[in-house]
């Protein structure tokens, strides 16, 4: 089964960039641009990587984001990341990006989008895996922040696909952003949200209502509201779920807890995604393979899940039927 789940053609729709800052490049941009880290070695810094919630992770995750400051810096960790992606067949993906973690230290926007987009580009040209860009507000921040990043994000808007919502959930509601996002379905953005990873279910249904979003971050609290339950089988809302990140940031004890199987076999569109890999232990295959042998998942669900992914995610109708007619020709003759 580990050779079934590595070559699986893969699609990614849950993934910051800046979460995908693997210690030696950490380590290496530090020194690069004489930005000082408190740590000796890439050793020494992965052993930070303990959690007790979501912000005892997001504190270290931002303080992590200040190595990174030109354009080749962005450039550099969005290409290690397809590299990854090459290695676990992820054949699509859609990649968050936190403008604000930047432009709040005096790096340009232009900088930031600029690298990855360059990375993106030549992903396509090189390693044949097509991608999209989704630009999330922070929502510790005030709503007036968001409104700002947004006109900054106006002259690319043939960059980026979708506009999401990520950070401290407990505190900051959907309904903090519904005219941040009115504004951006308004120009023409698709939107997201985080919502009922570590906030209520609460946080989905008005997601979905204030928000408009095509998809929910995470969701996996959904559990909590039968009703929700139903009504996100019978619009066939995709959730996509984080299972290693789910269990670092402890909203499930352990893997065998998680509910992503019981939420497949109930018809929820759900998606496997590795949301931030540098620090959580793993990419798309290791997520597969901690599901697959904490809760037994058969070579069917695991390929329904990867055909879920290209159904939520926001490529043409054409490229979903090339994708998925490849997984279910993967499946089919393994
Ligand atoms: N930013 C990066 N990863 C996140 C997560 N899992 N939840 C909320 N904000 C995030
Ligand atoms: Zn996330």
């Amino acid at each position: 089964m580990d050779r079934f789940i590595e070559q699986l053609p893969k699609v990614e729709l849950h993934l910051h960039i800046e979460g995908t800052l693997e210690p030696e490049l950490m380590f290496k941009l530090a020194k690069r641009n004489n930005v000082s880290i408190p740590f000796d070695s890439p050793e020494q810094i992965r052993q930070a990587y303990q959690f007790e919630n979501l912000q005892s992770f997001l504190d270290i995750y931002y303080q992590g984001a200040e190595v990174l400051i030109e354009e080749q810096d962005f450039y550099d960790l969005t290409w290690e990341y397809l590299l990854r992606c090459q290695q676990d067949n992820v054949i699509h993906t859609e990649i968050f990006f936190d403008p604000q973690t930047h432009t709040d230290r005096g790096i340009a926007f232009e900088t930031v989008i600029n690298g990855i987009t360059s990375a993106l580009k030549q992903g396509e040209k090189e390693l044949g895996i097509s991608s999209q860009l989704i630009l999330c507000f922070l929502r510790h921040l005030e709503e007036s922040a968001a409104l700002e990043t947004l006109e900054q994000a106006l002259p690319y808007k043939d960059k980026i696909i979708a506009v999401g919502l990520d950070s401290s959930e407990q505190g900051h509601p959907p309904e903090k952003f519904a005219r941040v996002f009115e504004k951006a379905l308004d120009e023409g953005f698709l939107t997201v949200a985080h919502a009922g990873e570590e906030g209520p279910a609460q946080n989905i249904r008005d997601a979905l209502e204030l928000l408009q979003v095509s998809r929910i971050d995470h969701g996996v609290r959904c559990s909590e509201d039968p009703l929700l339950v139903e009504r996100l089988i019978q619009e066939q809302t995709p959730l996509t779920v984080c299972p290693l990140s789910n269990i670092k940031l402890r909203v499930f004890d352990t893997m065998a807890d998680h509910n992503i199987a019981e939420l497949l076999r109930r018809g929820l569109a759900v998606t496997i995604n590795s949301d931030d890999p540098a620090y959580f232990g793993g990419y798309m295959t290791d997520n597969f393979q901690a599901v697959h042998q904490a809760l037994s998942l058969t070579k069917q669900e695991l390929a329904q899940l990867s055909v879920n992914a290209v159904n939520a995610s926001f490529i043409s109708p054409q490229a979903k039927e090339d994708m998925v007619s490849k997984i279910w020709h993967y499946q089919d003759n393994y």
